[in-house]
């Protein structure tokens, strides 16, 4: 199924245990930042929220926000009462660090799944593992390579995959291109997020079997552009957009049903 019938299909499930829960689902996103990616993520989030029936609201801070700043309005939520989940948008700006921010949201009230306490898991790489069971896809012993390592995707992704008894491999930007080129060419699965535009290009070779899941984004004149070629020969390349931006979107209110539930 087509990514975006297949979160179509998912949301109207969600919309349904949604309205079974004892009281509408309050669910808040702090931003800190002027970020042209984020912006198109919250505005799709708060639009979910409201398609769902969950009741979202936006925390704008300024670019100047401190860390103490910050700190202080993630306290206030993870005892507010009323709040049921809350996301803290990355990136962050300079000066704040990124994993301080992280360890101080309650873990039963993140939905991101980023504390390490948190039970669960980040919300790019759950949508994407969700949506390769949905389609059965066979996951146990495929050679999985994951380009990128970052704490959102690259990691949590590994990890993931790791625990479908997928075998796992991790590259990154001080990986040569004969390596790339090698692992690549050998590849059931391969989720790539680095944010350079066509990296996965037709001079690399592919299993014709092959599964590309393109989590990269970036814009220029021409549009918004993935880390993948489109029409590459192998069997499924998701689409940028409308691909992996709506898996995150889903298993982000995905988490956020998980914790309403589990109070
Ligand atoms: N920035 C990019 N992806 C994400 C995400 O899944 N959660 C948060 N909080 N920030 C992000």
């Amino acid at each position: 199924m087509i990514i975006k019938e297949y979160v179509a299909k998912r949301k109207k499930e969600i919309q349904k245990e949604i309205k079974k829960l004892k009281r509408v689902p309050n669910f808040v996103i702090v931003q800190v930042n002027e970020d042209v990616g984020s912006n198109a993520y919250v505005k799709g989030k708060l639009k979910d929220a409201e398609e769902l029936g969950v009741k979202a609201r936006l925390i704008k801070m300024p670019l100047t926000t401190s860390q103490t700043d910050l700190l202080k309005v993630v306290s206030d939520l993870n005892v507010n009462p009323e709040v049921d989940g809350f996301i803290v948008q990355m990136p962050l700006p300079k000066g704040i660090n990124e994993e301080d921010v992280k360890i101080a949201i309650n873990p039963n009230k993140d939905v991101d799944g980023f504390h390490p306490l948190s039970k669960l898991n980040p919300c790019t790489p759950q949508g994407i593992i969700n949506y390769l069971h949905h389609e059965k896809i066979t996951l146990q012993s495929k050679n999985a390579v994951v380009i990128g390592r970052s704490n959102i995707v690259g990691k949590p992704m590994a990890r993931m995959l790791l625990k479908e008894n997928c075998n796992v491999t991790v590259l990154h930007s001080k990986t040569s291109k004969e390596d790339m080129f090698n692992y690549v060419k050998n590849a059931d699965i391969i989720v790539i997020a680095i944010g350079k535009q066509h990296f996965l290009d037709n001079t690399f070779e592919y299993k014709k079997s092959a599964i590309i899941i393109d989590v990269g984004i970036s814009r220029d004149e021409n549009g918004l552009h993935g880390d993948a070629l489109e029409n590459l020969p192998v069997a499924l390349k998701t689409p940028v957009p409308g691909g992996v931006g709506l898996l995150t979107r889903l298993a982000l209110y995905e988490n956020l049903l998980t914790i309403c539930k589990n109070k």
